[in-house]
């Protein structure tokens, strides 16, 4: 399927619209149609039925370590400042950024120094984030780095000029300052992330506020206010699904990377010597989940990262993916994250913003000594009664895109293929074969024709459907054209009042997928319908 297809069908038939349109749009905004909106909250609806509401909390789910409890939140886009300086997400306001794939470290793009040496006819930058001796620092890495001793400085020539890294074009050659080998550095990003926002009439600087760029925050920060307004105990998670907002500097790829979108998180608390069950138990719920739901072939997949792609608090993370259409063959683009993020957070929110460099971790300090971000100051920790101890829960958060999840669902459910029409000829056809429980209409109802009393019995079924599902009525034009419509609508049953019907009761139904039809009894519908769309 090409992508320019998909995003036809998707204006086309009211999925999803350009934000803003007749005004030209605004990039990395969307709006959902009547069908898409439909589709969305299908979307977050089967997350949070599947993830709080049928959760059991006294039986032990298949692969859990034991019984667990589930609850959620719905809190406030804009929060406290402090939170997000706490969280780090402040910190990555600015400028550019780069990250070294080798030292893991982050180094802001103009506070890099180096100059250019030449040995043997190879010429490297030598970066340094020192802004004393950098000169020194530099000579000794070049030496390193070129097999050399100390008496062998001469042998290097070197550039006048100390220049900083954004004045590069390309960082291939550059040996990062913690770095042992060329080109380790990711290309430069801009970290200009949170949109700001003014609370209140006076507008002044200290009336600062930002939109979320996520919604775990206010879980972590709710942690205390949920332990004690409830009567969970050890393990449980806490679910949000909520908007978060990026101002990402290249929104692309229809809605995969927007400006506004909205998110499905869980941070699952537990104890820290069970928390790797508790990451294994997640990270295959959460890509079971999307099997579940229709994504089931190879375009789905479960990535561990690599030890060396975690951050130093985190001791494994996975990411779901999916082979999105836009992407180059064999890439795969992030759906949902799942990472074991040990007591990073709720630490944070105690102590301080902690440096994620440190290990173990340590609270980050300023230039006075003084914590750089101070934290709540609240105790988030955890007393158990049974065991009387006392101690900070470990976290596995499973944060998913509702946004990219619609969109992957849409990917897989696009189907080209050609069927008989009433006349027995072929017909090209697109179908959206999306998995009933996400399906935005779950049944249309038809009367063959406008006369002979099948209106009025067609419209009596729609009614009673109506009561429990989104269903829709259709009686204009041919029937096999009404078919189409409901395909190309991803509509699972299609409800045919016919001739037969006036005589003995019965309708037939039509199954999207595989074009079957039998007879039921009128009566019979609504239970039948609702039979199928649970299983
Ligand atoms: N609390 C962790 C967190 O926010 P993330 O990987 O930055 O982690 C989680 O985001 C999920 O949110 C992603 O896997 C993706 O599905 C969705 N997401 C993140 N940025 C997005 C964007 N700009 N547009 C659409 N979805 C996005």
């Amino acid at each position: 399927m090409q992508m320019e297809q998909l995003v036809a069908l998707c204006k086309r038939r009211g999925f999803i619209f350009q934000s803003s349109e007749i005004y030209g749009g605004i990039q990395g905004f969307w709006d959902y149609g009547p069908l898409g909106v439909e589709l969305k909250r299908n979307v977050r609806e089967a997350w949070w039925q599947d993830m709080v509401n049928s959760h059991n909390e006294l039986v032990t789910p298949p692969g859990a370590p034991t019984p667990f409890s589930m609850v959620g939140l719905d809190c406030s886009i804009i929060m406290h400042p402090q939170v997000w300086k706490v969280s780090g997400h402040y910190d990555l306001f600015h400028d550019y950024m780069v990250d070294c794939r080798e030292s893991r470290r982050r180094y802001r793009l103009d506070q890099v120094v180096g100059r250019w040496v030449e040995y043997d006819g190879q010429r490297v930058f030598v970066a340094s984030d020192q802004s004393e001796d950098a000169f020194d620092a530099m000579q000794q890495k070049a030496l390193k780095f070129f097999n050399l001793r100390g008496k062998d400085k001469g042998k290097l020539q070197w550039e006048e000029e100390l220049i900083t890294l954004d004045k590069l074009d390309d960082t291939s050659q550059v040996l990062a300052p913690d770095a042992k080998k060329l080109g380790t550095l990711t290309e430069p990003r801009e970290f200009n992330l949170m949109f700001k926002t003014i609370v209140g009439a006076l507008g002044s600087e200290e009336d600062t506020a930002f939109l979320r760029p996520e919604t775990a925050q206010g879980i972590f920060v709710n942690f205390k206010n949920v332990l004690d307004s409830t009567r969970v105990k050890l393990p449980f998670g806490v679910a949000q699904i909520g908007k978060s907002f990026r101002n990402e500097i290249t929104p692309r790829n229809y809605t995969f990377r927007s400006r506004e979108f909205e998110q499905m998180e869980i941070e699952f608390f537990c104890h820290p010597d069970a928390s790797q069950d508790w990451y294994r138990y997640w990270r295959d719920r959460r890509y079971q989940w999307y099997t579940n739901l229709g994504l089931a072939g190879d375009r789905l997949r479960l990535r561990d990262h690599d030890p060396d792609e975690l951050s130093h608090y985190s001791t494994g993370t996975a990411d779901i993916e999916y082979a999105f259409p836009f992407l180059a063959e064999g890439d795969f683009g992030e759906l949902e994250g799942v990472a074991h993020r040990g007591d990073f957070d709720l630490r944070s929110h105690m102590e301080g913003k902690l440096d994620p460099a440190t290990c173990p971790l340590e609270v980050e300090k300023d230039e006075h000594g003084q914590p750089r971000h101070r934290g709540s100051g609240e105790n988030l920790n955890y007393f158990d009664d049974d065991s009387r101890e006392r101690f900070t829960p470990h976290v596995i958060e499973p944060s998913a895109g509702a946004d990219r999840a619609t969109l992957a669902f849409l990917c897989e459910a696009y189907t080209e293929d050609e069927q008989p029409d009433e006349k027995g000829k072929m017909q090209r056809r697109t179908v959206m074969k999306l998995h009933p429980r996400l399906a935005p209409i779950k049944a249309a109802v038809f009367p063959l024709v406008k006369k002979d009393g099948m209106p009025e019995r067609a419209r009596e079924i729609y009614g009673a459907l109506k009561q429990r599902f989104n269903v829709f009525y259709d009686e204009k034009g041919a029937v096999g054209r009404r078919y189409r419509r409901q395909d190309e609508a991803g509509t699972p049953y299609c409800i045919t009042v016919d001739g037969q019907t006036m005589d003995d009761d019965t309708v037939t139904i039509r199954d999207r997928d595989t074009l079957e039809q039998w007879r039921v009894r009128s009566d019979e519908v609504v239970d039948q319908i609702a039979e199928r769309l649970s299983r």
